[in-house]
């Protein structure tokens, strides 16, 4: 009984803690940097894992420190995370790490920059090199009609990053094709933004200080593209006429400043989160998914930007709006918990009062027992007794009466025996000798002689009867004998009655 209950106690326990959101799967995320581009992949991915609750992701930024990042990445590994996400700083300073996560049996998936050599799972991202081509495309588009070499300014991202390169690269040898048929070819400078606005902002304003002439500037991203904007209006007096700006990403500040006119256009560059935690879905489920997945890119211009700066914006506001029910979801998840877990120690508590009370019960049940058997039974045992005594006793007087009628009718009779009692109560010779003794306390012969000398002594009393009449009339053998009884059961003769 107590065990069935302590059993189905701990079952619903079970039960109740079974009923969790567990992910099964711990993916690490090593980002490289933590900008807006990089923000928006990150929203992208959490947005993502809405669909697959079954992971859990941990992420981890290098803020542009090739160092850093290797050792987060090495983190991972030693915390056996099931699978690893890796947007490399640069390329060839980060791959070891990469390589090491790969060799220890952990699915990587490389986002957005490449890594030197080939141990990854898995790659998705822009097209960089076409990046650079749109970028060529919109700079000989501005050279063609004009006789003099435009001077371009190209602010580049890191040295190293596959995007730096390859965008520039994509660039310069897109030029050189433009190059067999032009025959006027725009003059490009170089200069190294770092990704960041306020790094681009320095260098540009740097290099139009140095009373360097351009018209165009062609930035590896948005945010350098609008620092460039920035220095070029600061530096009013150094630069000749307007200089016409190009980003790249196409984020949101980025659309906001071809709308506004800051920058004049931007090519897209797909940050793909939602396709990232896709794939790793796919890999960890053992399904089949794409190993090397190159994204599109194109041109947006104020033209295209209106638009999507609207539809972005409606969008920004789905997913404002998506993260707040989440949130809400999250704080009902939250208070379901503790409610659970509030639900969990009061059934604990009641079990264990339940329990402690049974406990207590069976303890009382158990004392009281050995109580009744040590002091209830004995008194029982007595009632019983005196109640058996009770019957017996009245059995005994009912036999008494029986026998004295018996006997008292049959004083004159000289037959009168213990045989002769026998067959009249229908008891054997030995029972008679035993139950005259226990009711009376004498033998039946001694009380048959009893009897006969209280009937004698009344005869004599009340009648005339002469002690030898009395004797013969009561069976004694003699008057001799009759004297001798008398004496000895009334203390005296018959004469002196
Ligand atoms: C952000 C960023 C983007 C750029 C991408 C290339 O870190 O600099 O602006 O397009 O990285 O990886």
């Amino acid at each position: 009984m107590r065990n069935t209950i302590i059993i189905s106690l701990l079952c619903s326990l079970c039960m109740l803690g079974c009923t969790g959101r567990h992910p099964h799967y711990r993916v690490g995320v090593s980002q490289c940097l933590d900008d807006a581009w990089r923000q928006k992949m990150n929203e992208e991915m959490r947005r993502e894992l809405l669909l697959h609750p079954e992971i859990e992701l941990s992420t981890r930024i290098a803020y542009g420190s090739n160092a850093l990042q290797c050792a987060q990445i090495d983190s991972f590994i030693r915390e056996r995370v099931d699978l690893l996400i890796v947007s490399p700083n640069v390329a060839e300073a980060v791959r070891p790490a990469v390589t090491r996560a790969y060799k220890a049996g952990i699915p990587v998936i490389v986002a957005d920059r490449r890594v030197v050599g080939n141990e990854w799972t898995s790659f998705i991202g822009g097209d960089n090199y076409r990046v650079g081509q749109l970028m060529a495309q919109w700079i000989m588009g501005i050279q063609a009609g004009q006789r003099e070499p435009i001077h371009v300014l190209e602010v580049t991202g890191l040295p190293g990053s596959t995007p730096t390169t390859l965008r520039h690269e994509g660039m310069m040898e897109e030029i050189d094709r433009f190059a067999q048929r032009q025959e006027t070819l725009p003059e490009i400078a170089s200069v190294m933004g770092s990704w960041y606005k306020e790094d681009a902002y320095k260098v540009v304003l740097e290099y139009l200080r140095t009373n360097k002439h351009i018209e165009v500037i062609v930035a590896q991203n948005d945010l350098m593209a609008i620092g460039a904007a920035e220095a070029v209006r600061d530096s009013k007096g150094y630069g000749k006429g307007s200089v016409r700006i190009m980003g790249v990403d196409g984020i949101l500040l980025g659309l906001q400043a071809v709308v506004d006119g800051t920058i004049e256009c931007t090519a897209t560059y797909p940050s793909c989160g939602d396709l990232v935690i896709e794939t790793a879905a796919h890999i960890l489920a053992d399904e089949p998914f794409v190993r090397d997945t190159v994204l599109e890119t194109m041109m947006v211009d104020a033209d295209a930007a209106h638009p999507m700066l609207m539809q972005y914006t409606a969008r920004l506001h789905d997913l404002e709006t998506m993260r707040i029910v989440q949130v809400n979801a999250d704080q009902r998840w939250e208070k379901m918990k503790f409610e659970r877990t509030v639900l969990i120690v009061v059934i604990v508590l009641v079990g264990l009062l339940f329990v402690v009370a049974l406990g207590i019960l069976l303890w009382m049940q158990t004392r009281l027992k050995t109580e009744i058997r040590k002091q209830i039974l004995p008194q029982l045992e007595e009632v019983e007794q005196t109640l058996e005594t009770i019957q017996l006793s009245q059995r005994d007087i009912a036999f008494n009466e029986r026998m004295k009628q018996i006997v008292d009718d049959h004083l004159t009779d000289p037959n009168l025996n213990v045989e002769y009692l026998g067959s009249a109560l229908q008891m054997s010779r030995t029972q008679i000798f035993r139950r005259v003794k226990t009711v009376t306390g004498k033998g039946p012969l001694d009380y048959i002689r009893e009897r006969r000398l209280l009937r004698a002594d009344e005869l004599l009393r009340t009648t005339d009867m002469t002690i030898q009449q009395v004797a013969l009339e009561l069976c004694f053998s003699s008057p001799g004998y009759f004297t001798k009884c008398y004496k000895e059961y009334f203390g005296k003769l018959p004469s002196e009655r």
